[in-house]
């Protein structure tokens, strides 16, 4: 067991986004320097910390130097190359959590696998190579399938949707000829995720479940609580908690499910990082998933996570961020990121509105 971190010490986030941002804005207000490690220029993180390093993330002199400097290093972002983890843990470096949930979640096809082995069930899936691979599964799975990207994808980026008798090498074609991945459609009533946090003692807190509305693959907003039965609630509960254990995870991870008219849960993926559908936490909890996160990095004790609200997380994407004058007017808690840019459909804020 590694002793907790001393007030005042430094914690390195992999990656600048507004994720790095939040966190980096957590980890301040517990006494924590904040140090970012990423490529991009003039980052919504790195506005926000006094330290930063601008390199690439496979320039490992760069990123073991850095590393060194701090005393915990985490990350934001889920496509950190896994050999970049792997390069800090051998020099030393205490990083949380970990190498392994790197690896498992960035290829659908490993993700899908790990899942299962842990017990939660998903859609029906196949690799693919070859357009020519397509047919076979698809049928299987009773004739409609999505084709994804097995690594890389991100906001319903590097999908196609497929039904029987569609052109497989146009589709292919689509992904710019990509390792892909079909999975079964699966017919669901609607979409929920779980977000829970294990300490460097494993111990497990598990936020209420939000109820996740997506258009065009990107998450608009998150209602909490889900309309859900307990019995629903619980398995995504139970699921992130084997999912957690069996990553020896130490941070805060998230879920994503699909939900059947039954009330079955059918898992679809799963995030190493804090997650845009617990962006309400911070507004309507005891502790918000991003002080949760630096808490159990730093192996500090984990929160309560009991809710005092009912919520809506809408995302601000785009020049939606125009509206903010109007929510702030309307009592709405707005985060904004901070991003020089909006571009149509890019994550620039975000808006929580308690309901109770
Ligand atoms: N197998 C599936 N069946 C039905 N809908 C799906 C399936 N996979 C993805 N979707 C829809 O597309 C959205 C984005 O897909 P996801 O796999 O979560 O990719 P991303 O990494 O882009 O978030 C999901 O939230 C869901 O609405
Ligand atoms: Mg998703």
């Amino acid at each position: 067991m590694i002793a907790p971190l001393p007030v005042g010490a430094t914690i390195g986030i992999l990656g600048n986004g507004q994720l790095g941002r939040m966190l980096a804005e957590a980890a301040a207000r517990l006494g924590f320097d904040v140090s970012v490690y990423g490529p991009e220029p003039d980052s919504p993180a790195s506005r926000v910390v006094a330290l930063e390093v601008r390199a690439d993330y496979t320039d490992l002199d760069a990123v073991i130097a850095w590393g060194k400097a701090c005393d915990v290093v985490t990350y934001e972002f889920e496509n950190v190359p896994v050999a970049t983890a792997q390069a800090l843990i051998d020099a030393g470096v205490l990083v949380r959590p970990g190498a392994k949930p790197l690896e498992m979640a960035q290829d659908r096809v490993i993700e899908k696998t790990f899942l299962k082995q842990c017990g939660i069930p998903t859609a029906d899936f196949a690799g693919i190579g070859a357009a020519s691979e397509i047919e076979t599964p698809l049928n299987q799975f009773g004739g409609k399938g999505i084709l994804k990207t097995r690594r890389d994808g991100y906001d319903g980026k590097g999908q196609v949707r497929l039904v029987a008798g569609d052109d497989f090498e146009e589709a292919h074609h689509a992904l710019a000829y990509a390792p892909a991945i079909l999975e079964a459609f699966i017919p669901f009533e609607k979409e929920v995720s779980v977000l829970i946090a294990r300490g460097a003692d494993g111990e497990t807190r598990v936020w209420d479940i939000p109820e996740n509305g997506h258009v065009n693959g990107i998450l608009r907003t998150s209602t909490v609580p889900a309309e859900v039965t307990e019995s629903t609630s619980q398995e995504t509960k139970r699921a992130a908690k084997a999912l957690a254990e069996a990553l020896d995870y130490i941070g805060v991870l998230a879920l994503e499910f699909f939900v059947l008219e039954n009330g079955d849960v059918v898992a679809n993926e799963f995030a190493p990082r804090v997650h845009n559908s617990g962006h309400w936490t911070p507004e309507a909890c005891a502790t918000g998933q991003f002080e949760q996160h630096i808490r159990a990095v730093a192996g500090w004790p984990l929160g309560l996570v009991t809710r005092y609200h009912d919520v809506v997380m809408e995302n601000l994407l785009g020049d939606e961020i125009l509206s903010t004058d109007q929510r702030l007017a309307a009592g709405e808690i707005v985060t904004l990121y901070g991003k020089r840019e909006a571009k149509p459909g890019r994550k620039m804020g975000h808006s929580v509105r308690r309901l109770t």
